[in-house]
Formats: C-alpha cells, structure tokens, sequence
C-alpha cells in the first residue's frame, strides 16, 4: 500500500535544470523506442546514440536488457511487471531529462497505456515516441536470441507477439519501416527530426 507522506518535502536545489540545459545548449528529452523482440530497436538506439555522441551531444541509453540486469532485475514479464517495468523507466528517464540529457529508452513496452504514462511524465514536446516497425514474421525469421522459437514450443510463457500483446503506436512521432530502410538511414530519420524541431542544431 503506497501513502503520500505529508512530511516529505520537495526542496528547491541551487542549480536546476534551466541552468544544465544552458551548459550542455541542447534540448532534452526521450527517444522512446518501442517494437517487437528483434524488431532492430536496440540497434538503432545504439546507432542513434553513437552519431549523437559523435556530434558532441550528451545522452544516455537505456536498454531493456541491461536494464532487466540490474534496477529491474527482480521482474518477469508478466502483464503486471512489465507495467512496472515500464513505469520505473519512465521515472528513471524523467530523471535523466531533468538532468539534460538526450535519453534514448529501448524497451517492447507493448501497452499503450504504459507508454502514454511515460510520456505523461514529462512535458509534451519533451517526449518522442519512436515505432521500430518490423513484422511479427520477421523478427521470427531473425530470432537472433532463439527465443521466439522456444515461446513457439511453448518453453517462454508470455512471449509477446506469440502469447502476450503487442500494442502498436496509434501515432507515434517518427514511424520506422526496417524493411525499407538501412540500419544507417532510420539513424538518419532520427537525427533529421531531432533537428528539424530543433532538439539538436
Ligand atoms: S517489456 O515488455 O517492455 O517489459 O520488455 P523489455 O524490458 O524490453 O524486455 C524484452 C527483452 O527480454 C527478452 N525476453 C522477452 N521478451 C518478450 N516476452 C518475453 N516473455 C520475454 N522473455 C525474455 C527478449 O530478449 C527481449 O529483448 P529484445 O531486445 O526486445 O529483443
């Protein structure tokens, strides 16, 4: 049972986020990836990030794997965990907004619900849902971990797109068809939103 506690109080800090934002002079925010397992979320994350970091911008990338290794460590992939999965990496990358960086977050994060929670978290323009947009059939035919194979056979429970749901952006910001395009042009799709709407010069 959670209860607010009335003694706990919101302090005011010297330095606040205005004045990081100033310093590192770019726009923070989420580059919020969402796709099936093997849809090629990490890998354009890590792609993004790389040409970020070679453009002399500060981020950070939060990934579902690494991620599952340690804060998240004690969560399954049940319906009620992944809920909460995802609510601690809305937290976490809120944090990391505050701070001023350009966060990019590679979770399936399968349910509407939870994603538009995320981007409730912060301000309007601070959130970008990005759908890495790869069929089912696909990410099947990759399977670069087996996994798909062993929640065919019935090995993984909950697999989502085989046994749990996978809800799709309604509207997402930047819309990624992997199948038309290279790893290095959906990077450039990326960074070309970044500075059209001037997240990046
Ligand atoms: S979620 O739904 O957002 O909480 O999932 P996420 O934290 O991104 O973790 C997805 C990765 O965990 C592996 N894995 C599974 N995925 C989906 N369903 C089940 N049951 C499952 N079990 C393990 C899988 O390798 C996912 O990796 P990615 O990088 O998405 O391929």
């Amino acid at each position: 049972k959670h209860e607010t506690n009335e003694n706990i109080i919101w302090h005011k800090q010297h330095v606040e986020k205005e004045d990081r934002v100033r310093v590192l002079s770019q726009k923070p925010c989420i580059l919020w990836f969402t796709g099936l397992s093997g849809s090629g979320k990490s890998t354009i994350a890590n792609a993004v990030e790389l040409e970020l970091f070679k453009r002399g911008r500060k981020t950070y990338l939060l990934d579902g794997d690494n991620v599952r290794h340690g804060l998240n460590k004690d969560l399954g992939f049940s319906e009620i965990d992944r809920i909460e999965n995802i609510r601690r990496i809305g937290e976490v990358s809120k944090l990391f907004v505050d701070s001023g960086l350009i966060v990019l977050t590679a979770f399936i994060s399968p349910f509407r619900s939870d994603r538009q929670i995320a981007k409730s978290l912060v301000k309007y323009d601070e959130f970008i849902e990005i759908f890495v947009d790869t069929p089912l059939e696909i990410c099947e035919s990759r399977d670069p971990k087996g996994l798909y194979k062993k929640a065919r056979e019935g090995a993984i429970k909950n697999f989502t797109g085989i046994s749990s749901p996978y809800e799709e952006p309604e509207e997402p910001h930047i819309h990624i068809n992997t199948e038309k395009h290279t790893v290095q042009e959906c990077t450039d799709i990326v960074i070309n939103h970044l500075i059209k709407h001037g997240y990046i010069q």
